[in-house]
C-alpha cells in the first residue's frame, strides 16, 4: 500500500488506523488495531468494516463515514455518548476509545480514515479523581453540623446528609421519599416560603421555624433555602440549624434583662420614695425641734411665772383674811385673785405644751368620764352647739391624768364652738385602736378619743401651724393660741399623739391617741381630791426655798394655818438646821434649787431621820419618774387649802 518506512511508522503508532475505500472495503489496518481487535490485517483486508464489526452498524459510524465520503466532512465520536467497536486491552478488558473519522484523498481515489484513540487510562484517571472529589464532598456535607435536606417540587425529600440524625433524630432512610411536612407543624411559616422557593430562582432566604424532631419535641431552627434546577426539575436544598439552645439563652437573657430593668425601675421608685420620706422626716424633725426649743423657752418662763403667781395668790389670800370687811377692798382683792388665777391657768397650759406638767396618771374609764363632763361642756360651748357622745361600750380604760384630759376636751370643744359661732354640732367619740404604728406610735394598743365638729374647718396653712404655741387666727386678746398646744403637749407627755383632719367648709376632726391601761379595771374616777381643813394641831415646819419671795409667801400661809415656820435658803442650810434642832414635825422643800435639789435633800434627810415627813413642792414635771412615793407632793402654785391638805396627808401617812 504505502512505502516501507511509512508502513513502519503506521504500525508503530499508539493509535488505531483503519482506511476504507469508496466501497467501504478495508484497505488499511495497522498493527495497533489488529492487536486490540484480535484480528490480524490478513483477516480483515478486503472485508467491509461491518463484516468485521457487525455491531458497528447500529452506531453512528455508518452515518459519519457516509458524510466523510459525500461531503468531505470530519467527525469525532467519543466513548461517552457512543458504544463503538468491541476492542479489548491486553488483559481482555474493554478498551474505551474515541474515533476520529476524516476523508483522505489521493489523485487516484477517495478514502476514509478512522483514527481510534485509547482513552481508557485518561477516563479511569478522571473517574478516580471524580470519585475522590465526590467522597470529599460527601465527607464535607456529612460532617456539617446542620441538617441538609433537598426536596423536589412536590416537597418530597430526595437527599439528606448525615446530620439529620442528630439534628432531627431521623435516620436517612426514614426521611428519603417522605414529604418535608413531617418535620413541621401544619401552620408553620416554612411551607408557604417553600412553595415560592421551588418556582423562583432567586428564592434564597433564611427563616426561623419551629420544627419537630422524630421524638415529637418541638425545637427552634433557622432554615436557609436554595433553589436549583437539574434535568428540567426544580429542587430546593434546605439547611436546618438547630437554634433551640440559642433561643432559650436569648429568652433567658431577655428575661434577665427585663428583670434587671424592672428591678432598676423599682429601685428608682424606691429611691424616690425614700427621698420623699426623708424630706418629710426632715421637715417633721425640723418642726419638732422648733417645738422643742419653743417648749423649753416657754417652760422656763412659765416656771418662773408660776413661782411669782404662787407668791401673789398666797399673799392675796392672806390679805383677804387680814383686811377688815370692806366690800370695795374685797371686790378689788377678788379681782386681783381672779386675774392671778387666770395667769395660773395660762402657765398651766404653757407647762402642758412644754410637757412639763406634773401628770397624775391614773386609770380612766371613758364611759364614765365623758358623760360626767357633758353638762360642763354644754355649759362651756353655749346653747348653739349640740353635743353628742358616741362611746363604744367595749372601749378600753386608759392611763392618763384625768384633769388634764378634761382640760384638753374643753379646749377642743371651745375651738369647735369658735369655728361655728352661729351653731352646729360636736361629737365626741371613743374607740379602741389595736396598733399605734399607723400614727408613728409604738405598735401597742391605744384608745382614740375624737372631737368632731361641723364648723368652718381649716385651710392647709392654718392646719400646718394650728398646734404651734401662740398661733391663733382669733385676733389679739381673743385667743391665746395655746389650746391645741396644750392638747398636743398633754397627749405627747402621756405617750400618745394628736392627729387633726380638717378642710375648709367641711369641719374638723381632732383625734387623741391615748395609751391603753394595762388592765381594764373598772376603777371609779376619783378625780377631785376635796381638801379637808388642816388638822388643828400646830406643826413646826422647816420650809426650804431659795426664792425669798416664794419662801415668804409660803411662810405666811403656814403661819396663817397656825403652824410655826423656820426658813432655810438651801439644802445645806436645811441640813444644818436639822442637825442642831431635831424638833421639826415636817419639812416642806422646793424642788428646783441650785446646788442640792429638793429631791436630793429629801433623800439625805430620810437617811438620818426616816420618820420625818417631807413634802416636795414642784412647779412642773421636774421629779424623776421613779421617785419614791413616801415623799408628799405639792404642785405650784398652791393655795392655802392645797398646802393644808398636803400637810395633813403627809403627817397622817
Ligand atoms: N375646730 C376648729 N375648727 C377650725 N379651726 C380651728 C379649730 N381648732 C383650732 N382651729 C384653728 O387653730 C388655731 C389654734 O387653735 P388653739 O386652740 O391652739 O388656739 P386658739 O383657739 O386660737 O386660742 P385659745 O385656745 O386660747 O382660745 C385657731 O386659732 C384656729 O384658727
Ligand atoms: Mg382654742
Amino acid at each position: 500500500m504505502l512505502g516501507n518506512v511509512s508502513d513502519l511508522v503506521i504500525d508503530a503508532v499508539d493509535i488505531g488506523l483503519i482506511l476504507l475505500d469508496g466501497d467501504g472495503g478495508i484497505v488499511g489496518w495497522n498493527e495497533w488495531i489488529a492487536r486490540v481487535s484480535r484480528r490480524p490485517a490478513r483477516d480483515v483486508l478486503g472485508k467491509t468494516l461491518y463484516e468485521v464489526f457487525p455491531g458497528a452498524r447500529a452506531t453512528r459510524l455508518p452515518g459519519v463515514i457516509h458524510d466523510s465520503f459525500q461531503a468531505g466532512s470530519s467527525s469525532i465520536l467519543t466513548h461517552t455518548l457512543n458504544a463503538l467497536l468491541p476492542l479489548q486491552g491486553e488483559g481482555g478488558e474493554p478498551l474505551l476509545h474515541n474515533i476520529v473519522v476524516r476523508p483522505v484523498s489521493s489523485p487516484q481515489a477517495n478514502y476514509c480514515l478512522l483514527q481510534v484513540t485509547d482513552v481508557t487510562s485518561a477516563v479511569t484517571r478522571e473517574r478516580v479523581l471524580r470519585e475522590r472529589q465526590n467522597a470529599r464532598y460527601h465527607a464535607i456535607v456529612d460532617s456539617a453540623p446542620d441538617a441538609i435536606i433537598t426536596i423536589d417540587d412536590r416537597r418530597v425529600i430526595q437527599w439528606v446528609n448525615g446530620a439529620v440524625d442528630h439534628v432531627l433524630g431521623y435516620r436517612h432512610s426514614e426521611l428519603l421519599g417522605q414529604k418535608i411536612d413531617i418535620l413541621l407543624d401544619p401552620d408553620n411559616s416554612l411551607l408557604p416560603v417553600l412553595a415560592k422557593a421551588s418556582t423562583t430562582d432567586k428564592a434564597e432566604t433564611t427563616i426561623s421555624v419551629i420544627g419537630r424532631s422524630k421524638s415529637g419535641t418541638p425545637g427552634h431552627f433557622d432554615v436557609s433555602l436554595g433553589h436549583w434546577r437539574a434535568d428540567q426539575r426544580d429542587f430546593v436544598t434546605t439547611i436546618w440549624r438547630d437554634t433551640t439552645e440559642r433561643v432559650a439563652a436569648d429568652a433567658a437573657l431577655r428575661d434577665a434583662r427585663d428583670a434587671l430593668q424592672k428591678s432598676n425601675d423599682e429601685l428608682e421608685t424606691r429611691v424616690e420614695e425614700r427621698t420623699r420620706e426623708r424630706e418629710i422626716a426632715l421637715r417633721q424633725l425640723h418642726e419638732s425641734q422648733k417645738m422643742e426649743s419653743i417648749g423649753q423657752l416657754t417652760g422656763g418662763v412659765a416656771h418662773d411665772f408660776n413661782n411669782l403667781l404662787a407668791v401673789i395668790l398666797g399673799s392675796l389670800g392672806l390679805l383677804k383674811k387680814a383686811v377688815p370687811d370692806d366690800p370695795r377692798v374685797s371686790r378689788l382683792l377678788d379681782r386681783a385673785i381672779q386675774g392671778a388665777e387666770r395667769g395660773a391657768t395660762l402657765t398651766t397650759r404653757l407647762l402642758a405644751f412644754a410637757r412639763r406638767q406634773e401628770l397624775k396618771v391614773e386609770f380612766v374609764a371613758l364611759q364614765k368620764l365623758i358623760p360626767d363632763m357633758l353638762d360642763f361642756l354644754r355649759h362651756s360651748v353655749g346653747p348653739n352647739i349640740v353635743i353628742h357622745a358616741e362611746i363604744s361600750p367595749d372601749v378600753h380604760g386608759i392611763e392618763v391624768d384625768a384633769n388634764q384630759l378634761e382640760l384638753a376636751l374643753i379646749n377642743l370643744a371651745v375651738n369647735a364652738r369658735d369655728a361655728r359661732p352661729q351653731g352646729g354640732s360636736l361629737t365626741i367619740g371613743c374607740y379602741n385602736e389595736d396598733n399605734g404604728k399607723k400614727v408613728g406610735l409604738p405598735p401597742v394598743p391605744f384608745v382614740c378619743v375624737t372631737v368632731t365638729d361641723t364648723g368652718e374647718g381649716m385651710s392647709e396653712a392654718t392646719l400646718a401651724r394650728a398646734q404651734e404655741p401662740f398661733f391663733t387666727t382669733k385676733g389679739i386678746g381673743k385667743g391665746t393660741g395655746l389650746g391645741l398646744s396644750m392638747v398636743q403637749g398633754f397627749t405627747a407627755q402621756s405617750g400618745g399623739a394628736v392627729r387633726i383632719k380638717s378642710e375648709p367648709g367641711k369641719g374638723t376632726r381632732v383625734t387623741l391617741w391615748l395609751p391603753r391601761a394595762k388592765e381594764n379595771l373598772r376603777a371609779p374616777n376619783n378625780k377631785t381630791g376635796v381638801s379637808r381643813p388642816a388638822e388643828a394641831r400646830s406643826l413646826r415646819v422647816l420650809l426650804v426655798d431659795d426664792d425669798i419671795l416664794v419662801s415668804m409667801g409660803a411662810a405666811d400661809m403656814l403661819l396663817d394655818l397656825g403652824h410655826s415656820v423656820t426658813e432655810a435658803q438651801s439644802g445645806i442650810h436645811a441640813l444644818k438646821l436639822l442637825e442642831t434642832d431635831s424638833a421639826f414635825d415636817i419639812v416642806v422643800t422646793d424642788y428646783a434649787m441650785p446646788g442640792m435639789n429638793g429631791f436630793e435633800l429629801a433623800q439625805r434627810i430620810k437617811e438620818r431621820n426616816p420618820k420625818l415627813p417631807i413634802i416636795l413642792a414642784t412647779g412642773y414635771a421636774e421629779l424623776p419618774a421613779d421617785r419614791p412615793i413616801e415623799f408628799g407632793h405639792l404642785s405650784k402654785p398652791y393655795t392655802a387649802n392645797d398646802l393644808a391638805a398636803a400637810l395633813e396627808k403627809a403627817i397622817n401617812s
